[in-house]
């Protein structure tokens, strides 16, 4: 398996070694793409076509505790419920979890509680993931960089290797094929009156995972080559946006990104659809504020909810307009990229 060897590069005579504390337990923020990562290069590996940016959620994500368990199977607690090991969600986290099971005897006690619905399109995958690599790194008291975690956390789910940091943070797509060197990192600039609002349409799992549909794209879709090209332009006009503080180009890009994104899902076989009618009564009111004057933008991911990008001087006006579940400061801090 390309995982569990990827797993092995990356703890060299680590691999294998004893937990060195009886529970490691961490946190880790949701992340937004601002510019999408869709497709893949390697399934196994989650290798994306494309690189990516996102902004992190500080207040939004998943708190996870592992702790070796001397049992039969592996015991997963969410949000102080135990769950079913026959379920999706158990399955695709014991999938995970046994690239660490380093004895077939070994077990693990996961508790993890999140403040985001989980499967709705709001990336409680990314912070899931990113929150359990950090706890078993603390756990297992290995010490690896961040760089290293983030290629553990993007076996689990591509965008959570995005989540191991707050503020802006791009992920290299990277071009070898074994994935080690695609990872996210960092970026060094903050925008202290940067807010996003969600707009939640539904908290329902949504029907269509965004691995699937992501997949059904690349192969079904005939326009997906034009995807790449379209990324290329949108990370480097980001970039220059955030540099610049230019709100409106930041928006305008943000937004388009993640309209093309939709629209490629349109033309799969058969056809992927996660808008709903109220998505897109939501998006008419936001352009009509912004023809208004108001400058307001928004995102959307595998899921009919919004989010909305704004600037703190017009708080007041978004949150009277819109019925926004949460209302976040995405620099609360000076140095908030750390
Ligand atoms: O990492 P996944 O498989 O949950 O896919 C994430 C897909 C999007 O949220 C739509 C885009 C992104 O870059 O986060």
């Amino acid at each position: 398996m390309k995982a569990i060897a990827a797993v092995k590069q990356i703890l060299g005579n680590l691999y294998s070694s004893l937990p060195q504390h009886k529970i490691g337990s961490a946190f880790a923020p949701v992340n937004i793409a601002l510019c999408k990562y869709w497709g893949k290069r390697d399934i196994e590996l989650n290798l994306p076509i494309t690189s990516s940016f996102s902004v992190a959620l500080p207040e939004l994500g998943t708190r996870t505790s592992i702790s070796i368990l001397h049992g039969e199977h592996d015991r997963i607690q969410l949000n102080n419920q135990d769950i079913a090991i026959n379920t999706q969600f158990a399955e695709r986290l014991i999938e995970f979890l046994d690239f660490f099971r380093f004895t077939s005897k070994i077990h693990f006690s996961v508790t993890t509680t999140s403040n985001i619905p989980i499967g709705a399109g709001l990336a409680s995958s990314a912070s899931g993931f990113a929150a359990l690599v950090l706890a078993l790194d603390k756990l297992f008291g290995w010490g690896l960089p961040k760089q290293q975690l983030s290629i553990l956390a993007r076996l689990g789910s591509g965008s959570a290797c995005r989540s191991l940091w707050n503020g802006f943070v791009k992920w290299h797509a990277g071009t070898a094929a074994d994935g080690m060197d695609s990872f996210a990192e960092p970026m060094a600039m903050i925008w202290p009156d940067l807010m996003l609002g969600i707009c939640m349409v539904s908290t329902a799992e949504k029907k269509i995972s965004s691995r699937t549909a992501m997949q059904r794209t690349v192969t079904t879709s005939k326009y997906y080559n034009m995807w790449p090209e379209q990324v290329m332009h949108d990370l480097v006009a980001i970039e220059a946006a955030i540099n610049k503080q230019d709100f409106n180009l930041l928006g305008e890009v943000v937004e388009a990104n993640a309209l093309a994104m939709h629209a490629l899902m349109l033309t799969t076989q058969p056809p992927i659809l996660y808008t709903t009618a109220t998505t897109i009564t939501l998006m008419e009111k936001v352009w009509q504020l912004r023809k208004a004057g108001t400058q307001v933008y928004f995102t959307q991911d595998a899921g009919p909810n919004l989010k909305l990008l704004f600037l703190r001087k017009d708080i007041a006006l978004i949150k009277k307009t819109f019925n926004l579940s949460s209302v976040i400061t995405l620099f609360p801090s000076d140095e908030y990229y750390e």
